[in-house]
Formats: C-alpha cells, structure tokens, sequence
C-alpha cells in the first residue's frame, strides 16, 4: 500500500467525487478525515473508511467558515497528531446547489457569484492557510486542489463555476512555488463529468431548456448517458474513482518531483 501510516483531510468528502477520493485513499492504506457540511454525508463515508479497517472521523463544517476551518483542522491535529494530506474538494455551480433558476448570464446574480466563488475558491484557500503550517513544520505534506474542466474550456451559462475553477489553478501553481522549499507538494485534478448528485441537479436544469419533445419525462440519469456522454471523447463518463486514483498518485511517493501540476480526468473533453 502506498499511503500507509498517511493521515488526510478532504473537504467535501461526503458524497460524490469526495466519497470516492476519500476511499481511494483509504484503500491505499491512510486514515481519513471527511470534512463535510451535511454531518449524515460524513458519517457514512467514514463508516465504509472504518469498514476498510482504516481509522476515520466525520466532521460536520462548512468549509466557507473560516472559524470552523481552523478547529477542523486544530481538533484533527489533537486526535491525529498529523496531518499528511489535504484533499480540497468543496465545490460546485449554483445549479448543482439548486441556488439557480435561470442559468443563463443575464440570470446571474451578484450573490450568486460571490457565493460560488467563495465555494470553489475561498474554501480552498482557507482549508490550505490553516493546514500549510503544520505541513510546513513537518517539512513534508501533498494539497491536492479539485479544479474542473470547465477551468480550461470556454463552458456557457457557467461563467462564476469557471472563473472559480480557473483561479483554482493559479492558486495551485502560486501554492507550489511557495510551499516547494518546505517539500510540500500541490497539485490539481480536473475532473471531466461525474454523474454525482450535482451533476444530477444541473442535468435536470439544463433539461428544462432542452426544446426536443422526446426529453420530456426523461430521468436526469438517462439524459446524460443518451445526450452528453457520447460527446466525450473516449464515449463514456468519469467516475469518482477515476479522480480518486488519480489523487493517490499525486500524493504517493510516486509524485515527489511533480508539482505545480493539473491533471485532466475527463476523457478527452480537454485536449493537452
Ligand atoms: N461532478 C462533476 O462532473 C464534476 C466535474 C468537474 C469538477 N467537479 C468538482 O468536484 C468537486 C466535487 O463535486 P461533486 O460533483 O462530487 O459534488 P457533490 O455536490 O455531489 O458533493 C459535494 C459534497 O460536498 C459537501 N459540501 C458542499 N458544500 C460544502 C461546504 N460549504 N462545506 C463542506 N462540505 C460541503 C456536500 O455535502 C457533499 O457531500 C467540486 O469541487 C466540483 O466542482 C465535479
């Protein structure tokens, strides 16, 4: 196994993409801290983490709450003594979170931006501000940043979501480059499109401005797998395991000369 005896944070790890990191890694062999806002999310994760015979513990915090942010991570140093790993996975569009009814620009509003850009970006740079030094007094540790696709491809109709998201990789670049003296590695993901329960939500949205009469009374789940997954290069959709592989690797052993990095998981939507 290669994260043995690793101890690792993820923010959002709860449900979806997060779920799936979180057990990747536990797989692999680390404990796992999942820091979720819904507390039931949380649990169940850390529940199949513990089934794993891995040590785990839900904590219930809205990672947009800096307060919150540093006793996470202070009540995790004082059950774990460590930390090696930080997964910042928080994230979505305002139609994922069912904030939007209109997905178009004209029908963005101005706390709908300045909430998707603290859900994406600010909860990213408050989970990294309160871990760095502790990272940087064991002089080792790996942040892995969730970014998107959509960071790096001009997407309509999402324009908060991917000014969020591109932010993110600069971000990771400006964190690598500081952190590097510290041997402390920060990369980031770009997931493609994972059927999770927000990709569910903004399907079902987008549903409603589809004109095709044959859409109509079709399920989110089977609009995606007949309509969108097709469209992706490799023909077939990304999984929270797919993300969750590729997270193991940037915080393995495997990864110590790489940083800096964004790996794009998306079957070739975004090609280089
Ligand atoms: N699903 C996709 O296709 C896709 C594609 C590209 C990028 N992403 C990114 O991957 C990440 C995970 O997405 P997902 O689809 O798994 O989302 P999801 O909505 O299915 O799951 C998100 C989890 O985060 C938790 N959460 C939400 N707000 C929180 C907060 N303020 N504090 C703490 N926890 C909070 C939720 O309770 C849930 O457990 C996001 O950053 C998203 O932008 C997703």
């Amino acid at each position: 196994m290669k994260l043995e005896g690793k101890v690792a944070i993820v923010s959002g790890g709860g449900a979806g993409i997060g779920r799936g990191i979180s057990k990747c890694l536990a797989e692999e062999g680390a404990d796992v801290i999942i820091a979720d806002i819904s507390k039931d999310n949380a649990q169940n994760v850390a529940d199949e983490i513990t089934a794993l015979g891995r040590k785990s513990l839900a904590i219930e915090a809205d990672i947009t709450d800096s307060d919150r942010v540093t006793e996470v991570v202070k009540e995790v140093i004082s059950k774990f003594g460590k930390i090696d790993i930080l997964v910042n996975n928080v994230g979505s569009t305002g139609e994922a979170m069912g904030d939007r009814t209109d997905p178009t620009f004209a029908g963005l509003e101005e706390w709908e931006w300045d909430k998707t850009i603290k859900r994406n970006l600010k909860t990213q740079f408050l989970m990294c501000k309160a871990v760095a030094p502790y990272l940087q007094k064991q002089q080792s540790g790996k942040i892995v940043n969730v970014a998107s696709q959509a960071a790096k491809r001009p997407s309509a109709r999402v324009s908060a979501y991917s000014t969020a998201k591109t932010a993110v990789l600069h971000f990771t670049l400006s964190l690598a480059l500081e952190l590097a003296k510290d041997n402390i590695n920060v990369n980031c993901v770009c997931p493609g499109l994972v059927f999770t329960q927000a990709l569910y939500n903004s399907t079902s949205m987008r549903m409603k401005s589809d004109p095709r009469p044959e859409i109509k009374d079709m399920d989110p789940r089977d609009y995606f797998l007949k309509f969108v997954a097709p469209h992706i290069p490799l023909q077939r959709e990304q999984t929270p395991e797919d993300i969750g592989r590729a997270v193991v690797f940037f915080v393995s052993e495997e990864a110590r000369n790489i940083t800096g990095q964004s790996l794009n998981i998306d079957g070739g939507m975004v090609p280089g």
